[in-house]
C-alpha cells in the first residue's frame, strides 16, 4: 500500500515522520487565468477551502472519480484520500484530485488552468 493511500483505523489520514504537524497553510491558487491567495488549516481540503476562500473551484462528484476538481501541484506535497480518477501518468506529472487532497507542506500552489 503507498504512503498516498495509508488511512488510520478510522479512515483520517496518517501523519508520517516526514510530514510534521502543520499549522496555517498557505495556499496560491490560479483559476481561469487569475491567481488568489489564501491560508487553510491542514486537516481541510484544497477543494473546500478555495470555495471557503470565495473561488469558484470546479467540482461534480466530491468522492474522487471524475476528476472535476483535478488541478496540477505546483509546489508542496499532499496527502490524496480517494483516487479513482487520475491515472498514474497524470499523478507522476503532478495531477491532484482537490476534493481528496489535504496538505502536508506550509506552502501549496495548485494551478487548475492546466
Ligand atoms: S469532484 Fe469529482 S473527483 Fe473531485
Amino acid at each position: 500500500m503507498s504512503d498516498l493511500h495509508s488511512l488510520s483505523p478510522i479512515g483520517k489520514p496518517e501523519r508520517t515522520a516526514e510530514s510534521p504537524k502543520l499549522q496555517d497553510v498557505q495556499v496560491t491558487v490560479r483559476l481561469y487565468g487569475e491567481q488568489r491567495s489564501f491560508s487553510m488549516q491542514p486537516h481541510e481540503r484544497l477543494l473546500y477551502a478555495a470555495i471557503e476562500a470565495g473561488l469558484d473551484a470546479p467540482h461534480s462528484c466530491l468522492s474522487g472519480y471524475c476528476a472535476t476538481c483535478r488541478a496540477k501541484l505546483l509546489e508542496g506535497r499532499v496527502h490524496m484520500e480517494i483516487n479513482d480518477a487520475l491515472t498514474e501518468e497524470e499523478v507522476a506529472q503532478g495531477y491532484i484530485l482537490t476534493c481528496q487532497s489535504t496538505p502536508l507542506t506550509e506552502r501549496i500552489i495548485v494551478d487548475y488552468d492546466q
